[in-house]
């Protein structure tokens, strides 16, 4: 589906449906609304006055205009009560009404930019919120024989105000590179380990490097025993595939931009290594990459955006399986800065890739680094599935810069005390420090060990429990299955740096 900006009254639309909308509780229409009414003969106002439909966020009325305009069907979507709209209420709406436009089979629909009017959102927001509901909603995973699920070819936005143009126009670019690169993060996320390789994820760094210019270098095992990544190289000792330490640099020898690096766990399946994993639900391990896999979106959107930006991804990826090659319980790594690890757990292989990762973003002198990473099961219990992410970080004004793109984005996150306190607990008799602390205060401890390599204003979100949704909700624009949780984070982050 693409999307049109149309100067004019959606009244006057080609399109076979065209979406209006209605506060709850609203006695009267309002706005856009209120002229579609008007050309329909009060047909909406006697949808509303009937009882018929109350104007609840994931209602969407449906009326037959027969040739009162031109178009097939109009929608009126329910944005919910007026005291608890916002941008979140917009995305809802907005993929209630295309879901339900192509369950009738529409193939052009028009909408009103919810909110932009009555609900008095900044315009650009607005637009991009009703465009990324309605493009993220639709969604359908890959399956073997895909069956076509992107049936409306396009989506036309319609203002009446000139000089509201330029921002519906910018909300509607942002909304499509960062829909599409959701697209791309749940596609990565949803296909099967054996499809999605370190080789495959580096392929695919490749790929969207060579389109925006970007630099790409694709590590093996001796690029990163050049490096002296031993605890990176560690992890990939058990796997047949080979691993891939990706990094990616948009913009690079631009000494006047800032450079900010994304650093994203890729494991690509997650067995548990040696300290295996119970079988039941191992399958959801492929989730592992997750992390790397929002980078690369957050890259692809970052391109297609032009953001004025040094950006540098890194991806250490690997599988971590057992084998008679694998790393053990009980070996001690040395990282790329030094340190020495005693191997508690070989399931604790996140923070050991992450930390060569880490200590390879030191070189770019960045003003900030952001790690996304499926770290941890205590994070889930902690804050629970598909309601935050943690995060963990050293510098409050970058705290409170990515906790408000989490408020903006509704891909929340919640903070969690990176606190001294947990250093004990990951102390070790024969290393500098050991790779886990044990059950409680699980999240902390994976914190502080990741500290241990950081030396620049630096935030780490675990997003374990954000990455995989069992069950979508029943007003919502994130079907069941990879969610492609932070790329919408991450370029509402970037794009407001400074
Ligand atoms: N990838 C897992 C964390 C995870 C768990 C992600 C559940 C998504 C859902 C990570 O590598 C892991 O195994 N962590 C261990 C750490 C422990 C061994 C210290 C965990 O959380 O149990
Ligand atoms: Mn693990
Ligand atoms: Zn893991």
């Amino acid at each position: 589906m693409k999307i049109h900006i149309v100067q004019g009254n959606i009244v006057e639309s080609d399109a076979d449906t065209i979406v209006v909308n209605l506060f709850e509780g609203a006695t009267e229409t309002g706005g856009a609304t209120a002229a579609v009414d008007q050309a329909l003969n009060g047909m909406v106002q006697e949808l509303i006055s009937g009882g018929d439909f109350r104007g609840r966020l994931g209602e969407v009325g449906v009326i037959y205009p027969r040739g009162a305009i031109a178009a097939r069907r109009v929608l009126v979507t329910g944005l919910g009560k007026v005291e608890d709209f916002n941008l979140e209420a917009v995305r809802c709406a907005s993929s209630s009404a295309l879901k339900k436009a192509r369950e009738l089979g529409a193939k052009k629909v028009a909408s009103l930019v919810h909110g932009a009017g009555v609900g008095s959102l900044d315009v650009t927001d607005a637009a991009q919120a009703t465009g990324e509901g309605a493009m993220l909603g639709l969604y359908k995973s890959p399956k073997k024989y895909p069956e076509p699920w992107d049936t409306i070819e396009t989506l036309d936005l319609f203002e009446l105000e000139a000089q509201k143009l330029p921002a519906v126009e910018q909300g509607a670019r942002l909304a499509q590179a960062n829909s599409q690169a959701v697209y791309l993060v749940r596609d990565l996320v949803s296909l099967g380990p054996n499809i999605i390789t370190p080789t495959y994820l580096a392929d695919k760094a490749r790929e969207i490097g060579s389109k925006f210019g970007m630099k790409v270098t694709v590590g093996d095992r001796a690029w990163a025993a050049e490096r002296n990544m031993g605890a990176f190289l560690a992890v990939a000792k058990g796997a047949e595939e080979p691993p891939a330490f990706i990094v990616m640099e948009y913009n690079p020898g631009r000494p006047e931009l800032d450079t900010l690096v994304l650093v994203g766990k890729g494991i690509t399946f997650d067995t548990g290594g040696i300290s295996l994993k119970p079988a039941e639900k191992m399958e959801n391990m492929k989730d592992d990459m997750a992390g790397a896999a929002a980078v690369l979106g957050a890259m692809q959107a970052a391109g297609e955006l032009e953001l004025p930006l040094h950006l540098v991804a890194i991806l250490p990826c690997t599988e971590n399986m057992p084998d008679g090659r694998s790393y053990r319980p009980a070996d001690i790594l040395t990282a790329s800065n030094g340190k020495t690890i005693e191997v508690i757990s070989t399931d604790a292989e996140g923070r050991l890739v992450l930390a060569d990762a880490l200590v390879y973003a030191e070189q770019f002198k960045p003003k900030a680094v952001v790690d996304l990473a499926t770290l941890t099961g205590a994070c889930v219990i902690a804050l629970g599935n598909w309601v935050a992410a943690g995060i963990f970080c050293n510098d409050p004004a970058l705290q409170e810069k990515l906790v408000e793109s989490g408020q903006r984005t509704h891909e929340r996150l919640w903070p969690m005390p990176l606190w001294d306190d947990y250093r004990p607990k990951i102390k070790s008799l024969v290393a500098d420090m050991a790779n886990s602390g044990g059950r409680f205060g699980g999240v902390g401890t994976s914190a502080i060990f990741l500290k241990e390599f950081t030396d620049y204003p630096w935030a780490h979100l675990d997003i374990a429990g954000m990455v995989h949704l069992e069950q979508a909700q029943e007003v919502s624009y994130t079907p069941s299955g990879a969610t492609g949780f932070g790329v919408r984070l991450l370029v509402d982050f970037l794009r407001r740096w400074r």
